[in-house]
């Protein structure tokens, strides 16, 4: 089968920090688009206190996949879907972890075909190594002084390390 245009898929989120869940769902996602874009979301749906800003977020995510030319990754404010009609993307990706997950992520999902009517959703399950793994866990880990070596990359531990003096 031929395509005429690239297949565009976007995986937004917070990124506070990048975990090797999400890189691990980044790479199933080249499995199914010819691009990916990390959209790190500058205003989240639910408000959290942020650790990283979005420049830092943006640079070290940048970093991790420096090698990987099919992933890009930009900062959005604003609603999902309408970043997604400027990128050219045609379905957001999301990773679930458990059933916990979904009940969140499914309004998410029929709210943004309600924005958008045709922007599809395409959930992957990380490896399930990292099925317990959050970035809010990572970000608590760390702050009170635990090793959080096995759940971030280099580049994400070396800024926390930084972050946290
Ligand atoms: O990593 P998170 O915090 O679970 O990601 C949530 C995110 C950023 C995907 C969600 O908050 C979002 O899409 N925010 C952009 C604003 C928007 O479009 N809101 C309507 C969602 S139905």
């Amino acid at each position: 089968m031929t395509r005429d245009r690239p297949v565009i898929a976007i995986y937004p989120g917070s990124f506070d920090p990048l975990t090797k869940g999400h890189e691990d769902v980044v790479r199933r996602s080249l499995c199914v688009a010819d691009q990916v874009i990390i959209a790190i979301a500058s205003s989240a749906t639910q408000v959290k206190e942020s650790f990283f800003s979005v420049d830092e977020r943006l640079e070290v995510i940048k970093e991790v996949f420096l090698s990987e030319e099919r992933v890009k990754c930009l900062i959005f404010q604003g609603l999902l879907v309408d970043f997604a009609r400027e990128t050219g993307a045609q379905f957001v990706i999301r990773g679930l972890r458990a059933v916990s997950d979904f009940e969140y992520e499914f309004q998410m999902a029929q709210m943004n075909r309600e924005l958008w009517d045709g922007f599809e959703t395409i959930f992957l399950t990380p490896d399930q190594s990292y099925s317990f793994l959050s970035a809010s866990l990572v970000r608590e880990i760390a702050i009170l002084g635990g090793d959080v070596s096995n759940f971030v990359s280099d580049p994400v531990l070396k800024k926390i390390k930084e972050a946290l003096g």
